[in-house]
């Protein structure tokens, strides 16, 4: 086994091939479309197959270590084989996977997340993140009475048709006045698009100008307080009380997407906002690693999932909701996460975004670094980001990260292609350490190589 960063070959840039992954792609490739399941983890040429983890560290199939600042796109806030989730889970799966009943493990994890902020009055469980937020737009048009929904610029909230409206937005369509509706996948009906208001990021004049404008049809407002692909830069108190207001005043439903940010604190992301959500749509982190989603929130609006007056408003059911595996790892991941597991995650992305940002400046390359608690996002460039457009990378810009991350990968550090990140509990500074001088490092090899292809 060998990586940049191996306890056991601390020096080392040695790495072994990587010959059974490629043959593993290959493989993929005659049987799944671009030999991938998930857009979001393939990079070029292909990405290494893992074949084991533990901690903070993935072992590929060729035997490469790899520290993981993915952690499944955030979601494996204890890292892999955590040993209390793996009691939890071989526990669970051994008394029975999955059961068309109600178990008593769901009821507890539904109890634990509600315990954690008094906007949880009740909790309905899903499959994924994506669905949380269908199933929540879905309960907030059932309650008003209102067929569309706003959301900002660029953010992302998973694959339901109508929150992937502008996700990539270019300078060429976005429009100037108000950011226009952009589809993003092909085939996307008119409709939706005429459906999705699109809001700019921390501009609160133009974005209750807008509210104000599609109010009477608006069921819902979809918000991320610190939305990733946006630039991961934290909503400002004055666009979170702006908007707060205007949707309280025109009967529009606040959604708060914690899908990510629900692990900034004990209480997810609304309080450090002093912001109080009608519904939250979370994910990720309350599944302890197995496939989850929640909506929770206000109880008149969560009672369209109820099904006992007979049909309810919103039906929702799904074959693995609420499984008792995934609720007993769920709940091993969030007991684990008390206070001080918390400040030390805090603590450690402080020090991350500290040593990050002065390494960069030691190579004098313009580079800059957001992010909050322990998520991350790198950026190559040095202009002052405050939304999606600032935060937009250039065609250079782009062309440099493209470099970057197969590089950092090949040195043994796992960023998202968008260089982003995440630490999780088992991490110390010495990992922090690493991934910053290879940071470094690798902006300078990939300035040089850009200007060596050039
Ligand atoms: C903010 C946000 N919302 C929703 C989702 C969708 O969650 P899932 O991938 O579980 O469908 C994601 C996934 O990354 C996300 O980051």
């Amino acid at each position: 086994m060998n990586s940049k960063f191996d306890a056991t070959h601390p020096a080392s840039d040695r790495r072994n091939s990587t010959a059974r992954s490629q043959a593993l792609f290959e493989r993929a490739l005659q049987v799944m479309p671009g030999g991938s399941t998930r857009a979001t983890i393939f990079f070029h040429p292909h990405p290494p197959y893992a074949a084991h983890g533990q901690g903070s560290r993935i072992v590929d199939v060729d035997g490469n270590v790899i520290l993981d600042f993915t952690n499944n796109f955030f979601s494996a806030i204890h890292g892999h084989a955590n040993p209390r989730i793996v009691a939890a889970v071989t526990e669970a799966a051994a008394r029975g996977i999955s059961f068309g009943l109600p178990t008593e493990v769901e009821v507890d994890l539904a109890e634990h997340i509600c315990a954690r902020s008094p906007v949880f009055e009740t909790i309905r469980f899903s499959n994924s993140g994506s669905e949380a937020v269908l199933s929540a737009i879905k309960a907030a048009r059932a309650f008003t009475g209102r067929p569309a929904i706003a959301k900002i610029e660029g953010a992302y909230h998973g694959s339901y048709d109508h929150v992937e409206v502008s996700l990539d937005s270019k300078p060429g369509n976005w429009g100037e006045a108000a950011p226009a509706g952009t589809k993003y996948a092909r085939g996307t009906p008119d409709a939706v698009v005429g459906d999705t208001v699109i809001l700019p990021f921390n501009d609160a004049d133009a974005a209750v100008r807008l509210l104000e404008a599609h109010g009477s049809r608006l069921a819902a407002l979809l918000f991320d307080p610190l939305p990733s692909r946006v630039g991961l830069i934290p909503a400002t108190p004055g666009f979170v009380a702006a908007i707060r207001e205007a949707t309280q005043r025109l009967g529009i439903v606040l959604i708060v997407d914690e899908i990510v940010c629900f692990r900034l604190s004990h209480g997810g992301a609304h309080p450090l906002w002093d912001l109080k959500p009608d519904l939250v749509t979370l994910g990720k982190i309350i599944g302890g690693g197995l496939p989850i989603g929640a909506v929770t929130g206000r109880r008149d609006i969560m009672e369209m999932f109820d099904v006992r007056p007979g049909k309810p408003a919103v039906p929702h059911g799904g074959t693995f909701t609420a499984n008792p595996v995934t609720m007993a790892a769920g709940l091993a991941s969030l007991r684990q996460l008390d206070q001080p597991a918390y400040d030390h995650l805090n603590r450690l992305g402080d020090h991350f975004r500290q040593r990050v940002t002065a390494a960069i400046a030691g190579t004098g390359l313009p580079a800059q670094v957001t992010g909050m608690g322990s998520l991350f996002r790198i950026h190559p460039h040095r202009r002052p980001v405050h939304d999606y457009r600032t935060a937009y990378p250039t065609d250079a810009e782009k062309a440099l990260m493209g470099r970057l991350h197969p590089w950092l990968v090949e040195q043994g550090f796992l960023l998202t292609p968008n260089l982003s990140g995440a630490l999780s509990t088992p991490m110390t500074e010495a990992e922090v350490d690493a991934v910053a001088e290879a940071l470094a490092e690798g902006f300078a090899w990939a300035a040089a190589a850009g200007r060596a292809a050039a």
